[in-house]
């Protein structure tokens, strides 16, 4: 590839994540929120979310993936597959719900737990896929590292550095850190949608320098060739997730936690899982 006509990438929108506060024990706020299927595709939802013991019950999946990065505090996790765990700061929980998942996210005893939580929507014919979960623990996490920079890849690639992280479209999400003043290239694939949300500091991104904070979503310009990303750190350390993926551009059927292609098969859903037949 000859970096002198690689395409730019720019940033088209960007807004604010205003966090509200929805009961005692939770508050959250969108980062992309539902209902806007073609503009997000192949990304359904991204919540950030503050929650203690309470917030949350045992709920069910189906038809797409929940990929949980905990910023800070803990969850222990367990579902009906017999998968359990615990995710600390920097770990990463992908699941796939596929045919139907019924799991729950619990924080320990008095912990206040700060947790986004992406919804990746499944190709049709993935849909009814077997369940499965990945756990990524933070130290088993592959690092680009260079010059005040370093990227976790949690799934997709940064330069050589590849994750196995498994996916059924490709799905790239990397949690970005610069040290102030540093920049970096992130090269992203030919029709690929791609948003990233600032956890910390400011910079400025893509080849137009748009300046960016924490708390705000950017969603690049989206571009059907393969591309590159310029991102630049202000006078303060940054640190930022990525996310990209090649939009699906099927029907969505949504209710609730499941996620299909016709109103039909959303019925088939509720009446697999009070059935049982998840
Ligand atoms: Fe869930």
């Amino acid at each position: 590839m000859n970096d002198m006509v690689m395409k730019q990438r720019i940033v088209e929108k960007q807004w604010a994540i205003v966090p509200q506060k929805r009961s005692e024990v939770h508050t959250a706020a969108p980062i992309l929120e539902p209902g806007k299927w073609q503009q997000f595709d192949p990304f359904l939802l991204w919540m950030d979310d503050w929650f203690s013991q309470g917030a949350f019950g045992e709920h069910p999946h189906r038809g797409m993936e929940t990929v949980s990065y905990v910023i800070e505090g803990a969850i222990e996790h367990y579902d009906d597959k017999g998968h359990e765990g615990r995710l600390e700061a920097g770990d990463v929980q992908w699941m796939t719900a596929g045919r139907g998942v019924v799991h729950n996210e619990i924080p320990p005893e008095g912990v206040t737990t700060h947790l986004l939580q992406l919804w990746v929507n499944l190709p049709a014919e993935h849909k009814m896929a077997e369940p499965r979960t990945q756990l990524l623990k933070r130290d088993q996490i592959p690092v680009r590292r260079e010059e005040g920079v370093e990227i976790y890849v949690i799934s997709g690639e940064s330069g050589d550095v590849k994750a196995s992280t498994l996916n059924y479209a490709p799905i790239t999400m990397l949690e970005i850190n610069l040290e102030r003043g540093a920049s970096f290239t992130q090269s992203l694939a030919e029709d690929h949608n791609a948003f990233l949300y600032i956890l910390e500091g400011e910079g400025r991104f893509g080849s137009a320098g748009t300046l960016g904070e924490k708390g705000q979503l950017l969603a690049l310009k989206h571009e059907k060739e393969a591309s590159e990303l310029l991102i630049q750190a202000s006078e303060e350390p940054l640190k930022l997730l990525l996310i990209a993926g090649k939009p699906l551009r099927e029907p969505i059927a949504a209710h609730g936690p499941f996620v299909m292609n016709t109103p039909e098969q959303i019925v088939q859903a509720y009446d697999d899982f009070r059935s049982g037949n998840f």
